[in-house]
């Protein structure tokens, strides 16, 4: 194939990626819902840009739609991509401001009132600051259930959506100006999923048999909302998105999501007692048929992989069932009533017991860090700062492993570790990054299965995950 060859251009990209990259970044996260993606992203270009305009928020977006269905997840996906963290999002729960008093909470009392110093605002310029990265100035505020605020909470809501200004108590004041304001809401709910869920059932439904249904949806929610806010509020709001209800197509994608997600989560929180899960697809049908429901969306998902998968892996762990290195296969019970998780011994000596690591990466702090513990654990590193250093060692040396960073200042660790694998088809390639990976390596590194580790992460975490990849490695085969 014609592929461009890495540069070093390519590699050192601007911290925050094109429009292209952002969008597909976003749908790869959340599922199904295109229309999110399309309105909210040209918002972050527009201030990437510098063209946001002033004395207002760079966008205002109101969320609606049944549970479960990813309103909150977007802006969590969002600030995974925009700062390299679900958590960098100022999330104001209005459900804990229904009443009027409460509304303090939120900007601390005015001086002169009883305990006035004791009451910390929730909503200061300082946490709209800490809720940014490095990589991204763009704040993400949450508000989440509006409908249940107080109307003295909406009241100071309609300056910030206005005037892009909160007035605290002391008279201070919070700017929006660099913040993207997401409001969720329930309203309409259930009126949509009656109209999705009249008498068929939900498994009838297909987006592509509806084709009015998303319009349809559109109204409910809007009527909601004008019978709910004033105009002057529904008017400050930018774009008013409804959230679809989720197609078996789109659970089948999220529930692939989350199976990634929790053998991420085995390779890290185990260290050297991970294991690899297999998940037949019948197994993946089991959760997805008992996970589907009209009402609870993905939640209904979540739950069932909890219950049948999560907490009978989490037993069998705990009560030393598995192995480290074992493969754990997942099926359903005869009887069809819940899944069978059994752990396969891995071979013996499959892993060698002193490998040779390569670390490739122009940062000496982790090398440093490396040296000691590798040194300890009569490991054998090899270092190398460029592709082209690492090329001429890794057909010296055949390491058994390659931690390659992914910016390289004569090229890319994704490009580097696939080249390494076709000389070297049993070897580790685990990627490690400061930065969201563009889609296309993003790709490859699933393709090739490189576990991507984020930066910052510990010294140990590295060995942990070198010692359980090269165990399932050796026990299993690459998959
Ligand atoms: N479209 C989606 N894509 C990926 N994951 C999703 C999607 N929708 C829901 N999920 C999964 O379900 C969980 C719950 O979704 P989320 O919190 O976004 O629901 P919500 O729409 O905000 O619902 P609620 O109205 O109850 O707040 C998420 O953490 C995620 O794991
Ligand atoms: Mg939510």
């Amino acid at each position: 194939m014609d592929k461009p060859k890495s540069t070093q251009g390519r590699a050192k990209r601007p911290a925050l990626d094109p429009i292209e990259d952002l969008t597909a970044m976003l749908s790869r996260k959340v599922v199904g819902q295109p229309a999110a993606t399309k309105l909210i992203v040209p918002y972050i270009q527009m201030f990437q840009a510098g063209l946001a305009p002033e004395g207002r928020p760079v966008g205002i977006f109101l969320l609606l739609g049944p549970t479960g269905t990813g309103k909150t997840k977007t802006v969590e996906a969002l600030a995974e991509v925009l700062h390299g963290s679900e958590k960098n999002v100022l999330k104001v729960d209005c459900g804990e401001f229904q009443m009027e008093h409460e509304v303090a909470k939120l900007i601390g009392a005015p001086p002169g009132y009883l305990g006035h110093r004791e009451t910390q605002p929730m909503l200061t310029q300082q946490k709209l600051t800490s809720v940014t990265s490095e990589k991204c100035n763009l704040s993400l505020v949450l508000f989440d259930e509006i409908e249940k605020a107080a109307p003295s909470m909406t009241r100071l809501l309609l300056g910030v959506l206005d005037k892009g200004v909160l007035r605290l108590g002391d008279n201070t004041t919070v700017n929006f100006e660099k913040s993207l304001v997401f409001l969720t809401s329930n309203l309409g709910a259930r009126e949509m999923v009656n109209e999705i869920n009249p008498e068929f059932g939900f498994q009838s439904v297909r987006g592509g048999d509806r084709p009015d249904l998303t319009g349809k949806l559109q109204s409910i929610g809007l009527v909601a909302v004008r019978k709910r806010f004033s105009p002057e509020f529904v008017n400050r709001i930018d774009c008013i998105i409804t959230y679809q209800p989720l197609s078996p197509e789109a659970l089948s994608s999220i529930l692939d999501l989350q199976m990634a997600d929790l053998q991420n989560h085995v390779n890290t929180r185990l260290g050297n007692r991970s294991f690899t899960l297999d998940i037949s697809l019948d197994a993946r049908r089991f959760l997805l048929e008992k996970g589907s429901s009209p009402e609870y969306g993905a939640r209904e998902l979540n739950r069932t992989i909890h219950r049948f998968l999560t907490q009978p892996l989490a037993t069998l762990v705990a009560t030393n069932q598995i192995s480290p290195g074992a493969k754990v296969l997942v099926e359903v019970a005869a009887n069809r009533d819940k899944l069978n998780i059994q752990s396969v011994e891995a071979e013996a000596a499959a892993a060698p017991a002193h490998p040779t690591v390569m670390l490739v990466d122009d940062n000496r702090d982790l090398l440093h860090f490396l040296e000691r513990l590798m040194a300890d654990a009569g490991w054998t590193l090899l270092t190398a700062e460029s592709t082209t250093e690492a090329k001429r060692l890794m057909a010296l040396h055949k390491p058994d492993a390659a931690l390659l960073d992914y910016m390289l200042p004569d090229g890319n660790g994704v490009e580097l570790g696939v080249e390494f694998l076709q000389s070297a088809p049993a070897a580790l390639v685990i990627v490690m990054t400061g930065t969201i990976l563009p889609p296309e390596e993003e790709a490859l590194c699933e393709e090739h299965n490189f576990p991507v580790l984020r930066k910052p992460f510990l010294a140990s975490d590295v060995m942990n995950q070198i010692r359980s990849r090269l165990a399932s490695i050796g026990a299993t085969g690459r998959s």
